[in-house]
């Protein structure tokens, strides 16, 4: 079976999700925030502020490549992986994409009082439902290129990992579904 490539928004649930899923599908499980702090002994955040975001972009396609490469493992991107057209076309090749959704609200409480998301830091509560509201905007027709896609807002990441481990053992075919057409 392919890679299965868990993409969507911040505090949509692809860490916890991913987690879990792997052990339900027997795959290995890769994070690539995850591994990027682990290899450049910095956080997301301070990468960010003292390298810029520009350089996380290209440190994170650098990862992507290297991590879309594996076999048998659930991958979790960062929300904005997608927005890079060769990120999407390396996740792809040997993966099926599965978007992650949630309503701002669901976004909101999910993100609240996270200091490592530099994109949502030092926001007023207003700001911050702003620049999610723009960042889903900009990010929707990526996000719509997902091969399954699954609403979190009401869910745990448990019930999400189940909808898409039977998504995944069910359907060979990479035709594009929402889980509420697929049950
Ligand atoms: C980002 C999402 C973050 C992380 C970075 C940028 C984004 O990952 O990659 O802060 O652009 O949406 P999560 O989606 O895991 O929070």
């Amino acid at each position: 079976m392919k890679n299965v490539v868990l993409i969507g928004f911040m505090g949509t649930g692809k860490t916890s999700v991913g987690k879990i899923l792997a052990g339900k599908l027997g795959f290995a499980f890769a994070d690539i925030d995850k591994k990027i702090e682990e290899e450049y002994s910095m956080t997301i955040a301070d990468m960010f502020i003292n390298k810029g975001e520009s350089y996380f972009r290209s440190v994170e396609q650098q990862m992507v490549k290297r991590l879309a490469a594996r076999k048998n493992t659930v991958i979790a991107t960062g929300g904005g992986a997608v927005a890079n057209a060769e990120n999407m076309k390396a996740l792809r090749e040997n993966g099926l994409i599965v978007c992650l959704k949630a309503n701002v609200d669901s976004i909101k409480a999910r993100t609240e009082g996270n200091d490592n998301r530099p994109l949502l830091m030092a926001l007023t509560d207003e700001e911050r439902t702003k620049k999610i509201e723009e960042l889903l905007a900009t990010r929707a027709e990526f996000y719509e290129q997902a091969d399954y896609t699954v609403d979190t807002s009401e869910l745990s990441p448990m019930q999400v990992a189940d909808d898409i481990a039977r998504f995944c053992l069910k359907n060979k075919n990479r035709r594009k579904t929402n889980s509420n057409e697929n049950s």
